[in-house]
């Protein structure tokens, strides 16, 4: 039997020893990403990176990252699929290419894990208008001992990686798939319906990074070759132990054993609704226990969140389990993945409350929705139609909290589909979330790097230290979300800030504009960073070194921040800076939206 934390070990020691240094998994909710709600691959931390900034720890990196990716949900249930997965990776950053890439996939599943040959397909891309098949990719396989038979060419759909929003960091990938029975060779269309039918699952996906697509819809060759691979590891620990399932894995079989043993009827770890119930759950939990306090609500993450706390509820309603549920379920979670996660066992009160309190919020409505929306169906049925339309879909969603994909589901199951585009619409109208529309927020996406945004990175390290400087000298960063139009900075702060003090903040940032600091970082290690006063977080950090940026001018150190960049060379670059509103995002954490013009 091997465990999670035994193949994490196994995958580090292993690049260790190949020079990678390990870097710590960055919290679920990114950082100055305005393109993403989530991570979603060990990759999005490291976008300046990919594309050319200098990473303080060098060019080999490795880790293993907690990741969230929401565009699967419907496929959760299945044998493969899951919201919340941690993802093993290593990159190379305008190191090694291909060749050197390929060859430590093998050796690590071959000769590590001792995974015969015979077990796997690769597949390789197969080429298009803009770039070439990968014969290169082919061969190098079928040098280590791939048989040819069991390498298959596919289209830009299955084999390109990236880039996960509109631009950025992409290109074609070569990916590793075990079939969990067999080892007779495949043709390419049976290749391809076995992996529908769960049979070949995907193990790992070696993306060979050497494109930037730009906003045109062009591809750029990027400065630097990259490579970002992601291993999937509840997959691999449930192939190397012979289980044909995630559910069997340590970090999520006792979940999904609790939610069995509260059913009141027959069942077992197969159970679609029981499945369901422990990915959300999981999911949810670590969310909610990330060190960035997202919480439930009708935007962003915390719509994420909320939906798949609602669709647990109904799946849990659905195999009768009945009263609440949540926060047993969510202690398992706690349990099995706090080992891993120190800040989930350190945010357990704060998960479990929230639990309570959304079980308690959707529970009410959920029985009436539940009879409105058959009443609603009934008359549809009877008019002979079978979709109901986007108002019916909303009107669901405003009186009752239904999420879309629980009225989808509970239509589905009457024979009805819904116009989810015009929800969308409504949604996006309703919410005015952002330019991005809600369903796009479930794809994954990537920081850009534009002048604007570069911009707005500064003025986000002034406002940090201006919080500090003019209200508090105990607020520090909770968290950070820019896009081309303005940034985004959450706080630890109880009150709403007086028209004076934002004023002072203000001030204070068009001082240090004014007074044009430079701007400019050094490569050094953490204990230097402390030593020098940088802000930032060191708990847990495992890089010895890290990146500082500092702002200063004449001897005077505006700020000085631990950051991957990019940033401007002087504050003038910013012209002046002004806040543009001030909220409340949960308990003791306040947001500023701020732009500079
Ligand atoms: N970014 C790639 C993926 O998510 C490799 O990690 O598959």
């Amino acid at each position: 039997m091997i465990s999670s934390s035994d193949l994490k070990k196994k995958y580090i020691k292993f690049f260790q020893k190949r020079g990678h240094k390990l870097i710590q998994s960055a919290s679920l909710i990114p950082e100055n990403d305005p393109s993403v709600l989530f991570t979603t691959a060990g990759m999005h931390p490291l976008v300046p990176f990919l594309l050319g900034e200098p990473h303080p720890l060098g060019k080999r990196l490795c880790n293993v990252q907690k990741c969230l990716r929401t565009d699967d949900i419907e496929d959760v249930g299945d044998a493969w699929h899951l919201t919340f997965f941690e993802m093993l990776g290593n990159w190379s950053l305008g190191d090694y290419f291909k060749d050197e890439a390929i060859k430590m996939s093998f050796e690590f599943l071959t000769r590590e894990l001792s995974i015969p040959k015979e077990r796997f397909s690769i597949t390789c891309f197969e080429g298009d208008k803009d770039v070439p098949r990968d014969d290169e990719v082919a061969s190098t396989w079928e040098r280590l001992g791939v048989d040819k038979n069991r390498i298959h060419f596919l289209p830009k759909g299955d084999n390109w990686w990236g880039p996960a929003g509109r631009t950025g960091p992409c290109g074609p990938d070569t990916e590793m798939f075990y079939h969990v029975n067999d080892l007779q060779e495949k043709s390419t269309e049976e290749f391809s319906r076995l992996c529908k039918d769960q049979v070949f699952c995907e193990i790992w996906n070696d993306v060979l990074m050497q494109y930037n697509k730009i906003a045109e819809g062009k591809f750029e060759n990027l400065t630097q070759k990259n490579i970002d691979t992601g291993m999937g590891l509840e997959r691999t620990v449930a192939i190397l132990n012979g289980f044909s399932n995630v559910y069997e894995c340590d970090t999520v079989a006792p979940i999904i054993d609790k939610v069995v043993s509260m059913s009141p009827g027959k069942t077992d770890r197969a159970n679609r609704d029981a499945r369901i119930i422990t990915d959300h759950m999981r999911a949810a939990v670590m969310i909610l226990g990330d060190d960035k306090g997202v919480v439930p609500s009708n935007v962003d993450q915390g719509y994420i969140l909320r939906r798949l706390i609602r669709r647990s509820i109904r799946h849990a309603k659905i195999l009768g389990i009945n009263g609440s549920f949540c926060k047993e379920v969510a202690e398992v979670v706690v349990e099995a993945m706090g080992e891993s996660y120190q800040e989930v066992r350190r945010n357990s009160k704060r998960v479990f409350e929230e639990l309570d309190n959304e079980e308690k919020r959707f529970s009410t409505t959920l029985e009436n929705g539940t009879k409105h929306l058959e009443r609603e169906l009934q008359f549809l049925g009877e008019a002979g139609q079978k979709t109901l339309d986007a108002k019916g879909a909303f009107d669901l969603f405003q009186s009752f909290g239904f999420p879309l994909e629980i009225t989808v589901e509970m239509c589905r199951e009457k024979g009805f589909s819904v116009d989810e585009t015009g929800f969308g619409k409504l949604m996006r109208e309703h919410q005015e979330l952002s330019r991005r529309g809600a369903e796009q927020k479930f794809k994954g996406g990537l920081a850009d790097n534009s002048e604007a945004t570069t911009k707005l990175h500064t003025a986000t390290h002034l406002l940090n230290q201006a919080l500090r400087a003019v209200v508090d000298t105990s607020i520090c960063q909770m968290g950070s979300n820019i896009t081309p139009e303005r940034l985004r900075f959450d706080f630890n702060y109880d009150r709403k800030l007086t028209d004076d003090q934002i004023k002072k903040i203000e001030d204070w940032v068009n001082n240090v504009i004014k007074a044009e600091a430079d701007v400019s970082f050094e490569i050094m290690s953490v204990d230097a960073a402390k030593k020098v006063g940088a802000q930032g977080v060191f708990e847990e950090r495992y890089e010895q070194t890290v990146k500082v940026y500092t702002i200063a001018k004449g001897g005077t150190i505006y700020s000085r921040e631990i950051c991957g960049g990019p940033h401007v060379k002087n504050t003038r670059e910013l012209h002046s800076f002004k806040i543009i509103k001030q909220e409340a995002v949960a308990a003791g954490i306040r947001r500023i939206k701020a732009v500079v013009i």
